[in-house]
C-alpha cells in the first residue's frame, strides 16, 4: 500500500468542492491505488457546512481515504500538505470581469501563500482556481518564495476543455479526436484559445474547420463562456471546474497523454518571449510527475499579438496588487 498523499483544499464548503472532494476520495485525481488525507479549509462562519460535508465524504466509505482534518486554521491545514487546491475566493456574478475580484481574493492569496511556505512540504503541488487565477497564483508565489517556485499553477484546464469541445462539435469529431489544443495566456477574457496545432482525427484541425469560425466564434465563445455559464446558472461554473481541476492534477501528478498536449498556467521560464515569472498559460506535456512546457512551436503573428496582449494584462493585473507581496 502506498503512503498516504496529504491533499489540502481551500473553499471545502462551497460549490466546486461539493464537486471536487467525492471525486478525489473515489481515486479520481490519484489514481484509484493511492491512499490521500484531506485536509479542508474553510473560513470560520462555513465550518459547520465543511463538517457536514466531512460526514457525507464519511458516509461514502471510501477505502483510499485515510483521515479528513476540518479546520479554519491555515497552519494546520497545510503542515506537511503535498497537494495544495486553492479554490477558496469569491466567484464573480454577472457584469463582472475575474479581475474585478482581484482587491478582495489577492488579500487570501498573499495570507495563505506565507503559511504555506512555512509549513507546507517545500515540493508542495499548488493549483490555484479562486479568481483572478494567474494573478492570485502570481501573489502566492512571490509570498511563498522557499516553496519550489515551478509547482505554483493555475487553473485554464477549464479552457482547454471548453475549446476541445468547441471544436470536436464544429467538426463533428469525437472528443476523443482533438489533440493539441491550445490555451494560452490569462484565464480571463484576453486568454489565446489556439487551434492552429490541433488535429481532428490526426488531420490538421485547420483544413477541418475555417479560419473565420476559429477567429470571429471559436476564440471568443471559449473566452466568455464563463461568463455564459454565470449568465445561464446565476453562479458560476462548478462541476466543470471540478473535473478541470481533477484532469490538471492527475496529468501533473501521472502524467498527460502520450501523443497529446495539455494548457497548464506556469511560471513563465520565458517560453515564447513571455515575462519570466509570470503565470501564464502554455501547452505542457507531464512526465514523471513534472510539466515541461512544449517548445518551438511557429507562433502566427495574429496568435502572437494576442499573446502579448494576455502578457499585458497578466503585467497590469501584478502591478495593481504590488502591494501584496
Ligand atoms: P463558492 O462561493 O461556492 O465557494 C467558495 C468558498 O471559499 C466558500 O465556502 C468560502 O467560505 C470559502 N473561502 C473564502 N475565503 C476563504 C479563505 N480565506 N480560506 C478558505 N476558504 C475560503 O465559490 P466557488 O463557486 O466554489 O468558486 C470558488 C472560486 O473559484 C471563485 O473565485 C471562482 O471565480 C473560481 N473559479 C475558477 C475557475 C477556473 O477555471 N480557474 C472556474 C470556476 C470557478
Ligand atoms: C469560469 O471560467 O467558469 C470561472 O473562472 C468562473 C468565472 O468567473 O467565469
Amino acid at each position: 500500500m502506498k503512503q498516504p498523499v496529504r491533499v489540502t483544499v481551500t473553499g471545502a464548503a462551497g460549490q466546486i468542492c461539493y464537486s471536487l472532494l467525492f471525486r478525489i476520495a473515489s481515486g479520481e485525481m490519484l489514481g484509484k491505488d493511492q491512499p490521500v488525507i484531506l485536509n479542508l479549509l474553510e473560513i470560520t462562519p462555513a465550518l459547520k457546512v465543511c463538517e457536514a460535508v466531512a460526514m457525507e465524504l464519511n458516509d461514502c466509505a471510501f477505502p483510499l481515504v485515510k483521515d479528513i482534518v476540518v479546520t479554519d486554521d491555515p497552519a494546520v491545514a497545510f503542515k506537511d500538505a503535498n497537494i495544495g487546491l486553492m479554490v477558496g475566493a469569491k466567484p464573480r456574478g454577472p457584469g463582472m470581469e475575474r479581475k474585478d475580484l482581484l482587491t478582495d481574493n489577492g488579500k487570501i492569496f498573499s495570507a495563505l501563500g506565507k503559511v504555506i511556505d512555512q509549513v507546507a512540504d517545500k515540493n508542495i503541488r499548488i493549483l490555484v482556481v479562486g479568481n483572478p487565477a494567474n494573478t492570485n497564483a502570481y501573489i502566492l508565489a512571490k509570498n511563498a518564495p522557499s516553496i519550489n517556485q515551478r509547482n505554483i499553477s493555475a487553473l485554464t484546464r477549464l479552457d482547454h476543455n471548453r475549446a476541445i469541445y468547441q471544436l470536436a462539435e464544429k467538426a463533428d469529431a469525437d472528443i476523443a479526436g482533438i489533440k493539441k489544443m491550445i490555451i494560452w495566456g490569462n484565464h480571463s477574457v484576453t486568454q489565446v484559445p489556439d487551434i492552429s496545432f490541433a488535429t481532428v482525427n490526426g488531420d490538421k484541425a485547420a483544413d477541418k474547420v475555417d479560419a473565420t469560425w476559429a477567429k470571429e466564434e471559436f476564440m471568443p465563445i471559449v473566452a466568455k463562456r464563463g461568463a455564459a455559464v454565470i449568465a445561464a446558472r446565476g453562479a458560476s461554473s462548478a462541476a466543470s471546474a471540478a473535473n478541470a481541476i481533477l484532469d490538471h492534477m492527475h496529468d501533473w501528478v501521472l502524467g498527460s497523454a502520450e501523443d497529446d498536449w495539455v494548457s497548464m498556467a506556469v511560471p513563465s521560464d520565458g517560453s515564447y518571449g513571455i515575462e519570466e515569472g509570470l503565470i501564464y498559460s502554455y501547452p505542457v506535456v507531464c512526465k514523471n510527475g513534472d510539466y515541461e512546457i512544449v517548445q518551438g512551436l511557429e507562433v502566427s503573428d495574429f496568435i502572437k499579438d494576442k499573446m502579448i496582449e494576455s502578457q499585458k494584462e497578466l503585467q497590469e493585473e501584478a502591478e495593481t496588487c504590488k502591494d501584496l507581496f
